[in-house]
């Protein structure tokens, strides 16, 4: 509703399951206010009249189906694409990916202070039973030398969503393509 009001033309709708930072409205109660989208979607489409965008946890053309019965007018992909070759991330982290189940990615602060949902390591665990992280960007800078020179997934920001697992390790516009055209298949029979 403040995007609505602050004149917003789009409204991307991020649910619980997207990988990476999130965008929050607010940064206090963030981890407490995570909403699924198979939740949020309905109840932001039905309160704007602006299209919508669904992210969070769509990573093959079931979910990209899905979303747009939801009422979305499209879907955002994160996590999906990062084991193509143009996103060029590391090996341990796109092996990480390809093999995980959706228990296996956290919402942790441990990173950079921000709330951001990552592959479980040796790192989020520890972290989780540590001090609270500093406030962005110092926790940012005191992992920046950790993070930069890894070469283990246990000390990589190895961010990912929920569906990490339904990821294909192909050329982005094929993977693309075959999504959208499966995803018209689906919605039509
Ligand atoms: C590597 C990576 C970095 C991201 N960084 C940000 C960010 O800085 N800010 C943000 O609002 N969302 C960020 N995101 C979230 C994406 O914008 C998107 O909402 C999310 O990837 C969708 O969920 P999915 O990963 O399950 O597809 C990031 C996602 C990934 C995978």
């Amino acid at each position: 509703m403040a995007a609505k009001a602050a004149g917003a033309d789009v409204i991307i709708a991020q649910g619980l399951e997207a990988g990476g930072h999130r965008g929050s409205f607010n940064t206090e109660d963030m981890s407490r206010s995570l909403v699924g989208l198979f939740a949020l979607l309905p109840a932001v489409v039905d309160a704007v009249k602006v299209p919508v965008v669904a992210t969070g946890g769509v990573a093959d053309a079931r979910g990209v189906a899905a979303a747009l019965l939801l009422g979305a007018s499209a879907v955002q992909i994160g996590t999906g694409l990062l084991r193509t070759p143009e996103a060029k991330i590391a090996s341990p982290w796109a092996d990480a990916i390809g093999t995980s189940l959706p228990e296996d990615t956290v919402p942790t602060r441990a990173f950079s202070g921000r709330l951001g949902r990552s592959i479980r390591t040796a790192y989020t665990e520890a972290a989780d039973k540590g001090p609270i992280p500093a406030p962005y960007p110092i926790q940012r800078n005191i992992t920046k030398a950790m993070r930069t020179s890894a070469t283990d997934i246990d000390r990589m920001q190895a961010w990912a969503g929920q569906s990490a697992g339904l990821t294909r390790a192909e050329p982005a516009a094929e993977l693309i393509t075959d999504l959208w055209s499966t995803a018209k298949e689906l919605l039509n029979s």
